[in-house]
């Protein structure tokens, strides 16, 4: 076992070098003085000297730097993004509220503070690290599509990220991306009908909890409820065998005396989803401090924590798979209906290395679980706030496919309202609300509105936010901030979004477009339909739901209408989950 040191301390001994650099060359600098121009500097100068050269340097550097940048931009006929108003020494303030921001206020605030300023485009630099955040879908055409080869997701988001994944299809660049987007993809890519079954059985088993549940009188957390329903599903895909996260039980509101249980605390599955959670937020808060996240987490690494809890429930299943995998392999007996069905079947043909694909898989369901359960969880909360389109998605619902029968692949394709149920959400609430890449040379930013272009340095991080550009009224129209289904279906699709595809891209775009994005319409839309099939409407369980903070009433935008609280780790979620009760449906109705 090798030793592992403390987070803070590898930090420290990665900076020495920079950091002993200017003493170093001070006290060069004044034995030549000394010893070849005889020049003796008092003792109090030189120690000024040496105490200022450490926090001058890196300031003069990061003149510098922007000297040469700006020259380089010019050469190009570019301008360099404009610079967030900064206050403080080393954008210190705007990391404070960037901080304030993620804990009380809404998100993507103080972005949108710096864009009524600065435009949809500019440099919040924090901690002396460039970081140009944009909006703007001429440029994340550039980053995701245009120019992609000029950007990564960056060797810090791989250290950012490396305690809670590994290396896998999800976090790695290059050379390695393309292997594992080569050895990953045939897996999606394949027509797989019988995915819905292992949808029916997860769907069936939460919804009828639910049923149960509400008969009882309580509310029910729906998105605790799907983020079981996408993770049975999810690793019995991935794996072949589920984790049995619904066999735990919905939990009861907080409020409740049977909300504490031991066998609610205590069940696997309740402690793997809770440490896998937490990690992911322990992982996502780390990109606010950039290179330096070690400073904060100086003695331990806290993700890594929290993956020994989850690896000590997933190891042992994996294990087993790749047993299973084996003993077949072995007795020569080919199991034909299942062979090539999970992505373990899958990888094991390129690896068995246990590590190797446990963290492709991990991979995966970071990035198709969550996201799918928010999806959900965002549609079940607009349509409690808006009655009259789930009316007409149950309408939909049951001319297309009747009060009980399970859905098709075809019914699925022709529910066009329910795609733009799916959609509106995916644009109000996309699951990925903020990401990043790294420039790995310097580019040119192609002109907008007439401004010039924007140069961007080599190795420069560039956060994009699709859900501030899905919000923007001058892409979509006065009515952006608005619910409504129908605009991907009436006029307005021609008018915004047709000829200019990349003001929606929920799902990112270009070489490195979500693999699952299939797999995501479908799970999504056949719960929703056995769902609508057993229920009629849907409330916000308002005796139990806790409120956002009261000043957001005040609040510009959608946080003023908002009555739960939306938080992003790496996709975004409701803080305290959304409570909802539905109405069964009359089971006499008759199909129309
Ligand atoms: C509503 C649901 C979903 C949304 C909004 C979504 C969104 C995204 C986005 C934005 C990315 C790009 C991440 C990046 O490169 O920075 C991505 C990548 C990916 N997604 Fe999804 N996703 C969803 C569901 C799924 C599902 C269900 C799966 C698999 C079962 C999946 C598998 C993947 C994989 C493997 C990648 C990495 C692709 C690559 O880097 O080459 N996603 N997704
Ligand atoms: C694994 O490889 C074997 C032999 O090359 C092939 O028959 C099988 O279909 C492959 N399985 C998957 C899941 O790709
Ligand atoms: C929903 O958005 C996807 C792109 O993500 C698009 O292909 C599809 O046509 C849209 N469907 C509707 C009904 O808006």
């Amino acid at each position: 076992m090798a030793i592992q040191l403390p987070p803070g301390i590898i930090l420290i001994f990665r900076r020495l070098p920079r950091l002993l650099l200017p003493p170093v060359s001070i006290y060069i600098l004044l034995r030549v003085c000394d010893a070849v121009l005889d020049v003796s500097v008092p003792y109090w100068l030189q120690f000024l000297a040496y105490i200022l050269s450490i926090p001058l340097t890196p300031m003069v550097s990061v003149i510098y730097t922007d000297y040469v940048d700006s020259r380089e931009a010019a050469a190009r006929g570019a301008v360099l993004p404009p610079r967030a108003t900064s206050k403080w020494p080393a954008g210190l303030d705007i990391l404070l509220r960037m901080v304030a921001n993620s804990k009380t206020g809404y998100m993507g605030e103080v972005l949108e503070q710096e864009a009524e300023i600065n435009g949809n485009t500019f440099n919040a630099k924090v901690l002396l690290e460039n970081r140009i955040f944009t909006f703007e879908p001429e440029y994340i055409k550039a980053i995701l599509a245009t120019k992609f080869n000029s950007y990564g997701k960056g060797p810090m988001f791989w250290d950012q990220v490396n305690s809670l994944l590994g290396t896998g299809v999800f976090n790695s660049d290059g050379d390695t991306w393309k292997f594992h987007r080569t050895m990953t993809r045939p897996f999606f890519s394949r027509d797989r009908i019988s995915h819905f079954d292992i949808f029916e059985k997860h769907a069936e088993d939460a919804i009828s909890q639910f049923k149960q549940r509400l008969r009882e009188g309580y509310p029910v957390d729906f998105q605790d409820m799907v983020s079981r329903f996408t993770l049975d599903s999810a690793t019995e895909f991935l794996f072949g065998k589920d984790v049995c996260s619904l066999g735990a039980g919905l939990p009861y509101p907080p409020s409740s005396p049977l909300a504490k249980s031991a066998f609610t605390e205590n069940h696997p599955a309740n402690i793997f989803a809770q440490a896998f959670a937490e990690a992911q937020v322990a992982a996502s808060s780390r990109g606010r401090y950039g290179s330096n996240w070690r400073f904060f987490e100086f003695w331990s690494d806290t993700v890594k924590k929290r993956m020994d809890i989850c690896y000590q429930f997933i190891d042992p299943i994996l294990k087993d798979a790749l047993q299973k995998k084996r003993d077949l392999k072995e007795s020569g007996v080919n199991d034909d209906a299942k062979e090539g069905e999970t992505l373990l079947d899958h990888l094991v043909n390129y690896t068995e290395d246990p590590t190797v694909i446990r963290d492709e898989t991990l991979n995966i369901m970071i990035a198709g679980r969550d996201t799918t359960a928010g999806l959900l969880t965002f549609v079940i909360y607009m349509l409690s706030q808006h009655p009259v389109v789930l009316t007409r998605l149950r309408e939909e619902v049951l001319t297309k496919v009747g009060g009980s029968r399970r859905p098709t692949y075809d019914d699925m394709r022709e529910m066009k309202y329910m795609r733009a149920v799916l959609n509106e959400t995916l644009r109000l609430y996309p699951p990925v609300p903020f990401n990043v890449r790294t420039s790995t040379e310097a580019t040119v930013w192609p002109s907008v509105n007439g401004g010039k272009p924007l140069y961007i340095p080599a190795n420069t991080r560039v956060p994009y936010s699709v859900f501030l550009m899905h919000r923007r009224k001058d892409l979509w129209g006065p009515d952006a901030l608005e619910f409504d289904p129908d605009r991907f279906i009436d006029q307005r699709l021609h008018k915004f979004l047709t000829p200019n595809p990349f003001i929606f891209v929920p799902f990112n775009a270009g070489p490195r477009i979500c693999l699952g994005q299939q797999f995501a319409y479908n799970e999504a839309s056949y719960f929703l339909v056995r769902l609508l099939q057993a229920f009629s409407s849907v409330s916000l369980a308002t005796d139990v739901q806790k409120p956002p903070p009261a000043e957001w009433a005040k609040g510009p935008g959608r946080q003023a209408v908002e009555k739960i609280v939306i938080k992003g780790h790496l996709t975004m979620y409701a803080a305290d989950g959304v409570w909802v009760r539905m109405d069964e449906a009359n089971q006499n109705e008759t199909v129309i």
